[in-house]
């Protein structure tokens, strides 16, 4: 058993992986029953024998991976997850076997200056001032951004609303939560705002939702008449919360006229790019983030478009005093002087220990810069327009909104439960990975572009293959 020996088994195995992925020898999805896979994998004798090494570890790992969903493969149209670059998984191997945990410079400075590096690098594209390195000379101003990378979107969205509840009610780590706070979303906004506000003990009657027009954008001219129903409620707006781009059908909100909007009426502006924050990095596509500079706080996911595996994702404030001061933290084990090189991040999360996410998105972005990411997310975004331009040719099938992102919805005619079977059919042989969402009332079929490997051709295969499906089933 030498860490040698089996990190090249574990490698080797993972390049096949990719090469019968790329190639399509293997299939993109192979769902069987849970019980099966257990006894299959032999777990129990595993964990009470051990002996996952050399020629077991070469077995496991051919099994393991045959039962795995394979992102890579053309056919994976399936949820926002990334196929992983592999200098992004290497950087990933780097944190979990150093282990040098973020929260405290002293822990793991090398992860800490990767991390405040990226983010430094994250808020510049947004258009924020990036933190100065020496942080001493001026951390008491405010006129500089500040970030953090956390495990995932949906936290990254509860601690932006922490943040925000720290400008509008900074009293509350002493009094408690205030009972007038309500918070404006789109109609259209991710569960995990939802979640996060009940999370924070604002209940969904003090949840505003805002019109949204066809397409599932907010209607800039609409908000005024939401905020009087909250005043007029007696209710205090704890942030505004923006789409770039929704979850069902990847449409950007207008953020420009959004961020007039908070600004004139002085409410914390919340953009939650989870998935879409990423066209920051293409001059064909940053147009749809127009505006984002004026907003507060924003979340973009590495783990989603940047080709970074998951988790990874950074929440990221203007200025970096609310971020710094939006939790009330105390353990003298942990918070007290000390003669500090670097920055702690400590403060700025929920989590104590805290793995280097940062290192993840640096490798790959390191590794092929800006401009491979940038190509990357070009190609992403042009494939669901070409998709779409070749739906819209075929009689029997609709699409509901032009795409703005990588996310496309269709439907062949027929009922919603007919989507489904067509969509359970496709994964359960393995043919297609595709998701299924509901918009404006009716069951659509959804695809992420994910896959670097998926080329126009496979969509026309696709079409077929659903005809095909949906002659078998009428
Ligand atoms: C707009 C949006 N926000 C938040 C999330 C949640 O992100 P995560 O899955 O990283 O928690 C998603 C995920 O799909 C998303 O699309």
């Amino acid at each position: 058993m030498s860490f040698a020996a089996d990190a090249k088994i574990v490698i080797d195995s993972l390049i096949e992986f990719h090469e019968e992925s790329v190639n399509q020898s293997g299939k993109v999805t192979n769902p069987v029953p849970m019980g099966y896979l257990i006894e299959e994998l032999k777990l129990t004798s595993f964990i009470t024998e051990g002996g996952l090494t050399n020629k077991n570890l070469t077995d496991f790992m051919k099994k393991y991976l045959s039962f795995s969903t394979r992102l890579y493969h053309p056919a994976f149209l399936g949820h926002q997850c990334a196929a992983t670059h592999y200098s992004a998984a290497l950087g990933a191997l780097v944190d979990a076997y150093t282990n040098n945990v973020t929260a405290i410079y002293e822990m793991g400075p090398a992860a800490v200056s990767l991390e405040f590096f990226t983010i430094n690098w994250m808020l510049e594209k947004v258009g924020w001032n990036p933190a100065p390195v020496n942080l001493n000379a001026d951390n008491n101003k405010n006129n500089f951004g500040g970030g953090i990378f956390v495990n995932g979107g949906s936290l990254g969205n509860l601690t932006a609303l922490l943040v925000a509840r720290n400008k509008v009610a900074p009293e509350i780590w002493l009094q408690g939560n205030p009972s007038d706070l309500a918070l404006l979303v789109s109609s259209e906004c991710h569960y995990s705002v939802v979640k996060s506000a009940g999370i924070m003990g604002i209940g969904k009657n003090s949840i505003y939702h805002l019109e949204t027009d066809l397409k599932g954008a907010i209607i800039p001219e609409k908000l005024s008449a939401t905020l009087t129903k909250v005043l007029n409620n007696e209710k205090n707006p704890l942030a505004l919360v923006a789409n770039a781009c929704s979850t069902p059908v990847g449409i950007y909100d207008p953020l420009d006229e959004i961020a007039d909007f908070c600004k004139e009426n002085k409410i914390w502006f919340h953009v939650d790019g989870a998935h879409g924050a990423s066209a920051l990095l293409s001059d064909k596509y940053k147009e749809r983030m127009k505006g984002i500079e004026k907003a507060d706080s924003l979340v973009w996911d590495a783990h989603k478009l940047l080709q970074t595996p998951s988790l990874c994702a950074a929440l990221l404030v203007k200025e970096h005093d609310y971020l710094d001061k939006a939790m009330d933290h105390n353990a003298s084990y942990l918070f007290h002087e000390r003669e500090q090189q670097g920055i702690d991040f400590i403060q700025r999360t929920i989590e104590c220990t805290k793995s280097g996410l940062g290192i993840k998105l640096f490798f790959v972005l390191a590794s092929i810069g800006e401009k491979g990411l940038q190509e990357f997310i070009d190609r992403q975004y042009d494939l669901a327009i070409q998709s779409y331009n070749f739906i819209k040719e075929q009689e029997d099938f609709e699409c509901p909104v032009y795409p703005q992102s990588n996310i496309l919805c269709f439907r062949i005619n027929g009922t919603d439960e007919t989507q489904l079977k067509i969509r359970n059919k496709l994964v359960n042989e393995g043919s297609f990975y595709l998701t299924s969402t509901e918009f404006r009332g009716k069951r659509f079929l959804r695809m992420v572009f994910m896959s670097p490997n998926t080329k126009i051709q496979d969509l026309h295969k696709l079409i077929d293959k659903i005809r095909e499906i949906y002659t078998e089933i009428i």
